[in-house]
């Protein structure tokens, strides 16, 4: 496929995903907050802007042209987090889809939004798919569940609007396997009983141009094979390099925001998608 495709937050995702959509023959346009970032997307896209999603006096006039946008936005300030969280989800991402919604193409647009799998929040390790209602029992997952309602409102018959939901990101430039290890021996304050979800940067640049090809619609889990708890995989990545086990609670902290659910993968599978990186234990998975 060729076209126009917008990228909304180049950062760790969607400076890699610009560069493998242009490598691929899209023109891209790419955006940051930043005058100082600015510079590094000129040589990273075609069309590099400055865009606050939010703000009323932003230029959003390129929308126009576009056949295909991700938004990759996350939180970047050193704020507390309920602010930085209210801030992009609460108020950034609706602003984006109302100006997503006015744009005056005359063309198709397909949408793509990243979210995280997080928002499964407490699932007592059970297993959960699209149809799982995310835990909104906390305030973050309720906000960034709502968030991803406003994106998918958008589908109509001039545009398609989907939601990738994203395991813990590993790969280049983000190496949790390392991470992991360096904690070998030592006290991790965090549950050890608890399952995360993870997936491959790779995949989710795959994934990404999949959801455009495809022009899928709705909710998908973009998650690697792996549904481990924290213990047994930093048991595994330890064990790997002859090193002491992390050393876990068993009980969760006042107040933290739990993760604790077997994200299935089945539903882009069914439609023909599978991760190349199956898990962070893959030899391939250092890449
Ligand atoms: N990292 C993970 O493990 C993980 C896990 C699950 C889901 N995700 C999701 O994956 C997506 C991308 O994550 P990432 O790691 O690539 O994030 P990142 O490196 O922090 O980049 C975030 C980007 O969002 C931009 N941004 C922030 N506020 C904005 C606003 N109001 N309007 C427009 N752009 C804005 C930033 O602009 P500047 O260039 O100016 O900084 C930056 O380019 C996020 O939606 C995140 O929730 C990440």
């Amino acid at each position: 496929m060729s076209g126009s495709f917008g990228i909304i937050g180049c950062g760790y995702v969607g400076s890699a995903v610009a560069a493998h959509f242009r490598n691929n023959g899209y023109e891209v346009v790419g955006t940051t907050t930043s005058s100082e970032r600015l510079a590094e997307l000129c040589d990273l896209v075609d069309h590099p802007r400055i865009y606050r999603a939010g703000d009323p006096m932003a230029d959003d006039s390129f929308f126009n042209r576009l056949d295909g946008v991700l938004i990759a936005i996350a939180p970047t300030t050193s704020s507390s987090e309920v602010d930085q969280y209210e801030k992009v989800y609460g108020q950034a991402v609706p602003a984006l889809v109302d100006a997503l919604r006015q744009r005056k193409g005359p063309s198709p647009l397909h949408v793509t939004y990243l979210s995280s799998a997080g928002v499964y929040g407490d699932q007592s390790g059970a297993i959960c798919n699209e149809l799982t209602p995310p835990d909104c029992s906390n305030n973050t997952n309720a906000l960034l569940a709502s968030a991803e309602s406003s994106v998918l409102a958008l589908n109509e018959a001039s545009i398609q609007a989907c939601v990738l939901r994203l395991g813990g990101i590993y790969g280049p430039g983000m190496d949790i396997p390392s991470y992991i290890r360096s904690a070998a021996g030592q006290s991790v304050r965090k549950n050890g009983n608890h399952i995360n979800a993870w997936v491959h940067l790779h995949d989710i640049i795959r994934g990404i141009e999949f959801a455009f090809e495809r022009q899928l619609q709705g909710i998908y889990n973009l998650v690697d094979d792996l549904q481990f708890t924290r213990r047994q995989l930093s048991n595994a990545l330890c064990d790997d390099h002859g090193l002491p086990p992390v050393i876990w609670d068993n009980h969760d902290r006042p107040g933290a925001r739990i993760f604790n659910a077997r994200v299935s993968n089945a539903r882009l599978r069914e439609i023909g998608f599978q991760p190349s990186v199956g898990s962070m234990l893959d030899p391939v998975a250092a890449a």
